[in-house]
């Protein structure tokens, strides 16, 4: 059947009515202060391996365990005297990666031995945790390499005709506050190291460390180890140009320019849906407008959401090892 003909999943905001699918063995995407996850309940394999099917995810890859309250993260990894003064600034925008127990599937890790962990700040989806009592694993909801959601309907454009309307679904919690993934810490590693720099800025997590032990967190050395770590990724279908900020006034006035570089929240909480329009802007259809490039002046590296920003748009700008087909490719 053509994917226009076919039923499309259903957008809802009732978290008891998600709940019900994820303990059936569906997917719902699930909205997070971040970005959309698309979660299954741990405990249905198949749904599982359904996560990686609908994003074109390489299986290999580790998925993030969404739990409600630290009591819940404790079954699921070793918290050490490091995770357990971090597990402060939870919920938010932060994920620790810690020895996995034994409650953790095999197909969530990527056969690791380490789990990584985050309770998400967000209503809707805390009710949902609150009401499974388990883990939700959930990478970002949208095709493997691509652009992130921060809104429902991004979920809608990337997935809307993968997903099984039978039996998945998208629980809509409005527009992501965030706008960029979590900060990703490794506490298996002495120092920790900052796999992905993201939401909550590093700078808090080092002012915790350093009272406790004298430890500050690093930058991630060695091979890439999180899939955001890959040089090409988050990626629109236009190519990207970065420019700093005192270039501003070089731009030729025809260019398609995405300029939020002065406020570095407003730079990340936008920074999505900016290169999803920016696509669709032009009659992007046409092979002339998708090698048009789009424009972004960045933010200024702050340790914060500035340098998450510079580090999504690094990813976004950088040479493409695949061909760029569909949105969805
Ligand atoms: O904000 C977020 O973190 C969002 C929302 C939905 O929570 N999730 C997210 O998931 O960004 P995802 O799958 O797109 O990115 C998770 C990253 C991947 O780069 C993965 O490789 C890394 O976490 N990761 C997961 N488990 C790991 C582990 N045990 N060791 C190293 N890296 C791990
Ligand atoms: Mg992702």
């Amino acid at each position: 059947m053509d994917r226009g003909e076919r039923e499309r999943v259903p957008v809802i905001e009732d978290p008891a009515w998600a709940a019900r699918l994820l303990s059936s063995g569906g997917l719902v995407a699930i909205p997070t202060e971040t970005v959309y996850g698309l979660a299954a309940d741990i405990t249905h394999r198949e749904a599982v391996a359904r996560i990686f099917s609908a994003k074109g995810r390489p299986t290999g890859h580790p998925l993030i365990l969404h739990v409600a309250d630290v009591e819940s993260a404790r079954r699921f990894g070793v918290l050490g005297s490091r995770a357990e003064a971090l597990a402060m600034l939870w919920p938010g925008p932060l994920t620790m990666i810690v020895p996995a127990t034994d409650l953790v599937p095999t197909e969530v890790t990527g056969g690791r031995d380490t789990v990584a962990l985050r309770i998400p700040e967000h209503p809707l989806t805390l009710e949902v945790l609150r009401t499974l009592g388990g883990a939700l694993a959930a990478p970002s909801a949208n095709r493997f390499g691509r652009v992130s959601p921060t809104t429902a309907q991004h979920v809608v454009d990337d997935l809307g005709g993968i997903l099984d309307p039978e039996r998945d679904a998208i629980l809509d919690g409005g527009p992501c506050p965030v706008g960029v993934e979590s900060t990703i810490v490794d506490l298996t590693c002495d120092p920790p190291q900052i796999l992905r720099p993201g939401g909550l800025p590093t700078t808090l997590v080092d002012r915790l460390l350093e009272p406790l032990d004298g430890s500050s967190t690093v930058g991630a050395a060695g091979p890439a180890r999180a899939s955001g770590m890959l040089p090409s990724h988050y990626a629109p279908e236009r190519p990207v140009i970065l420019i700093e900020r005192e270039n501003r006034g070089t731009l030729d006035p025809g260019a398609t320019v995405i300029d939020r570089a002065d406020d570095p929240i407003d730079a990340a909480r936008h920074l999505y849906d900016d290169l999803r329009r920016a696509d669709t802007s032009l009659d992007a259809g046409t092979d002339t407008a998708r090698s048009q490039p789009i424009i972004v002046v960045q933010p200024d590296e702050d340790g914060g959401l500035g340098s998450a920003v510079r580090d999504r748009l690094r990813k976004a700008a950088a040479p493409r090892e695949r061909p760029m087909t569909s949105p969805n490719g």
